[in-house]
C-alpha cells in the first residue's frame, strides 16, 4: 500500500521524505489555508520534494470552472493530480480532464455508488473519507471494503485512496483490505513508528551493555 502525507506543510513533508516512506501527498483547501505563501509555489515545492503524485484541489463548483482550474493546476508540475469534489459537476469535469490525460483524484466520496461513477469517468483516484463517516457513527472502513469488492470485479484503473485517516488502526485496516493508498496526517505517520516495548527494549539493551562494560 502506498503511503501519502495529508498535509501542505513543507517541513513535515521534508522530514518524512528523507526517511523514504512517502509515495505522494494530498492537500485540500483547509490544509493549504494553514500554510503561509503562494499556494501554487507551495504545490510546486511539494512536487519537487516528493517526486510522486501531489493532489491539489480546485475551488470552483461548476464543471467549466473545475476544468479551467484543473488544466491550470496541471501546468504547475507533472506530478500534480487535480482534486475535484464529487458531484455532477465533478463527474463532468473528470471526464474532460481524464480524456486530456490530466489525472483526477475524486474527493469527498462517501458511498460506493459515488466511487463507481468516478471510476466510470476515468478518475485516477477516489478518496473515500473514513474518519468523517466514523464521526457520524457510521463504520468508515465498511465503505473501503465495498469499494475494494466492486473495483475487483472490473478492469478499472482507479486507485482507492483512503482519506480522512485519524489514527494508525485506520492504516492497518486499509492495508488489510488491500486499499491502494492511505493518506495520513503527519501525526498519524509519527504514531505508526511508536511502540513502548521498542523503547523499553532499546533502553534495556543499552543498560545491559553498560552494566557488562562496568564489570570489565
Ligand atoms: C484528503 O484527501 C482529505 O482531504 C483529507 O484526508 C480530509 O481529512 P479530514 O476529514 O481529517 O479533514
Amino acid at each position: 500500500m502506498k503511503l501519502f502525507l495529508d498535509t501542505g506543510s513543507l517541513k513535515d513533508i521534508e522530514s518524512f521524505v528523507a526517511l523514504g516512506i512517502v509515495d505522494g501527498v494530498t492537500t485540500n483547501p483547509t490544509l493549504m489555508a494553514k500554510e503561509k505563501g503562494d499556494p501554487r509555489e507551495i504545490i510546486k515545492q511539494i512536487c519537487r520534494l516528493v517526486k510522486g503524485p501531489v493532489s491539489a484541489e480546485v475551488l470552483s463548483t461548476d464543471a467549466a470552472g473545475m476544468i479551467r482550474e484543473g488544466r491550470d493546476l496541471a501546468t504547475i508540475d507533472e506530478h500534480v493530480v487535480v482534486k475535484l469534489p464529487f458531484g455532477r459537476a465533478g463527474v463532468q469535469a473528470c471526464r474532460t480532464l481524464a480524456a486530456e490525460k490530466v489525472r483526477v483524484n475524486m474527493t469527498l466520496i462517501f458511498s460506493p455508488t459515488q466511487a463507481l461513477l468516478s471510476a466510470k469517468v476515468g478518475a485516477a483516484y477516489v478518496s473515500p473519507f473514513i474518519g468523517r463517516l466514523d464521526d457520524i457513527a457510521t463504520e468508515g472502513m465498511d465503505l473501503i471494503e465495498q469499494i475494494v469488492d466492486i473495483f475487483g470485479n472490473y478492469p478499472f484503473q482507479t486507485e482507492i485512496l483512503v482519506a480522512s485517516v485519524r489514527h494508525p488502526v485506520h492504516v492497518v485496516q486499509a492495508a488489510r483490505l488491500g486499499a491502494d493508498v492511505c493518506t495520513c496526517p503527519p501525526a498519524v505517520v509519527e504514531a505508526m513508528f511508536k511502540h513502548p516495548l521498542t523503547d523499553i527494549g532499546i533502553a534495556r539493551f543499552l543498560k545491559d551493555w553498560e552494566n557488562a562494560q562496568a564489570k570489565v
